[in-house]
């Protein structure tokens, strides 16, 4: 038995073996954001309550995101200023998986006191057959349907118990078939949905609901699937209709920020 699997079924000690395989990047980053204001109002007790909080919640639901990661996320929502500000709307996450983001992002939403709009099939991955691989760090990764499906009731369970459920409003189904009913204003939209048509999908429908300055964080930017989708100037210029946007990291970096311009053709 190697050492990751002896890990796996030893959950205390995986948890603590991840938390200091990441602490070189996830400390810096808690501490970072603790100590440096953001532009919604938040004080420094709010901001160390939400890190201890994501530490928590990893702890206790099955998060594939790391600490570090879930701090920048948080950082750029924080940045985007106050809900009745410059960038108004809610915060969306498509892709929940077992509800640790969910639960983090509900947290967030709370502090900066806008609406969070879960969407998830809560079935796993669409039908597909697209061809997948190893990402940029070298790991395997495959989604055939039904990978990843975790139920809704484990999802809102989780938000309930370890997050702010009054924050959350979850819309069931294939992003295809609740997204084009979706109309509100989005400040901020965090995609992490592993497919090339499931990605499609989501900049379709929701980039138009973004205001001057909204955004949208793909995480899943170190897949060359997504990578060669987000290089792609017809994918903007036919599917988003703007020209292709400036995306910094893009081919290095594991998530990647879209920003609505001033300029509504750009
Ligand atoms: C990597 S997981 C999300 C992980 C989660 N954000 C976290 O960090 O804990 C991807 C999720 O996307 C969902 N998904 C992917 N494509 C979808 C689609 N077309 N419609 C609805 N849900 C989809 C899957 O059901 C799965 O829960």
């Amino acid at each position: 038995m190697s050492l990751r699997e002896y890990l796996k079924e030893q959950w205390p000690l995986l948890y603590i073996y991840r938390k200091i395989y990441y602490a070189p990047k996830d400390i810096p980053a808690a501490l970072g954001f603790i100590f440096c204001g953001t532009k919604s109002p938040t004080t420094f007790g709010a901001r160390l309550a939400l890190v201890l909080n994501f530490y928590k919640i990893s702890y206790c639901v099955d998060c594939p995101h790391t600490e570090h990661e879930m701090i920048a996320i948080s950082r750029q929502i924080l940045d985007l200023g106050a809900a009745d500000g410059a960038v108004p709307g809610a915060i969306v996450e498509a892709g929940s998986f077992h509800g640790g983001s969910t639960t983090k992002l509900s947290l967030v939403a709370k502090l900066c006191g806008r609406p969070l709009e879960v969407f998830d099939s809560f079935a796993g991955m669409p039908e597909n057959t697209e061809a997948h691989g190893k990402s940029i760090y070298g790991r395997e990764h495959h989604f055939p349907k039904g990978s990843h499906a975790v139920s809704f009731e484990e999802v809102k369970n989780n938000v309930a118990r370890y997050g702010d459920a009054s924050r959350a409003h979850f819309h069931k189904g294939f992003f295809s078939d609740t997204m084009p009913g979706f109309r509100e204003a989005v400040a901020a939209a965090c995609v992490n949905v592993d497919l090339v048509q499931s990605t499609r999908d989501c900049f379709h429908y929701l980039y138009p609901l973004l205001p001057p300055g909204g955004i949208i964080i793909s995480q899943d930017a170190h897949f060359p699937w997504i990578i060669e989708l987000f290089n792609d100037s017809i994918f903007w210029e036919k599917e988003i209709g703007i020209k292709k946007p400036p995306m910094p990291g893009l081919g290095t970096l594991k998530f990647v920020t879209v920003r609505k311009q001033n300029d509504p053709s750009l």
